[in-house]
């Protein structure tokens, strides 16, 4: 039988569920996260999700809504190809990370795990989008980590589908939550710091070589 993620037990019961990587004596087991995802990535190098439509989609709407644009990270990117349509579209410098040592491959991306933070990032960056939110061990830490380097009045963008859902998390995918309870929870680990600002459908839903899917949600959160 297959990984059966338990959902979390919580105010919003089972909307989300959260996958822990444990050792015997029950601390977090950080080398088995890495393996997995570094082992996920090798496998599935070929694949590309992100949607070059999407993303000229949302340089537009990033071009209409923030004032000034000089700098943006994407985060776990695998082949890099938001970091690439973000610059195309937008001209101005946009790096990537990615956890695997495939990162080096890639143009203008590093190898990082993206629950870190470099310190030249901190309130420096116009905008983050992620497609990789659902890859987080810890969505709340993750979430104020990037949100601490967006700049006041910055957008984080999280891209949003059918295979985020809770009934999508695995060992890979340690995070899943229906797209409802995403403003609810962004709300919980805000602090005041952050809001959701619009929740915006996607013009494209069928990435290269996959299934059509039911949605893609883009979550745009701002920095207050
Ligand atoms: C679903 S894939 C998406 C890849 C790419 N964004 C795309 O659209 O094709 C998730 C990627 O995030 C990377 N990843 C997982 N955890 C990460 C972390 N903590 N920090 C950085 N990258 C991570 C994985 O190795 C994988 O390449």
């Amino acid at each position: 039988m297959g990984y059966v993620p338990k959902p979390r037990v919580g105010s919003v019961g089972a909307l989300f569920v959260l996958h822990s990587y444990k050792k015997a004596d029950g601390s977090f087991d950080y080398e088995r996260y890495r393996k997995i995802q570094e082992e996920g990535n090798v496998r599935k190098i070929e694949n590309v999700w992100v949607i070059e439509e999407n993303i000229a989609f949302l340089a537009d709407y990033l071009k209409k809504n923030l004032s000034s644009l000089r700098f943006g990270i994407c985060h776990g990117t695998r082949r890099g190809k938001e970091q690439e349509w973000f610059r195309k579209y937008l001209g101005i410098d946009v790096i990537g990370t990615e956890i695997s040592s495939t990162a080096t491959t890639f143009p203008n991306t590093i190898q990082w795990d993206f629950h870190n933070v470099k310190t030249e990032w901190i309130d420096a960056v116009d905008f983050i989008y992620s497609n990789s939110f659902d890859h987080s061990f810890d969505p709340e830490k993750c979430l104020n980590a990037w949100m601490s380097c967006v700049r006041p009045g910055g957008f984080c963008i999280l891209e949003h589908s059918t295979a985020h859902e809770a009934s999508g998390a695995s060992e890979l995918d340690p995070f899943g939550a229906s797209v409802v309870a995403m403003p609810y929870l962004i709300g919980t680990w805000s602090k005041g710091k952050y809001a959701v600002r619009e929740v915006l459908a996607a013009p494209a839903t069928t990435p290269a070589n996959l299934r059509k899917l039911t949605h893609i949600s883009f979550i745009v959160i701002q920095r207050l």
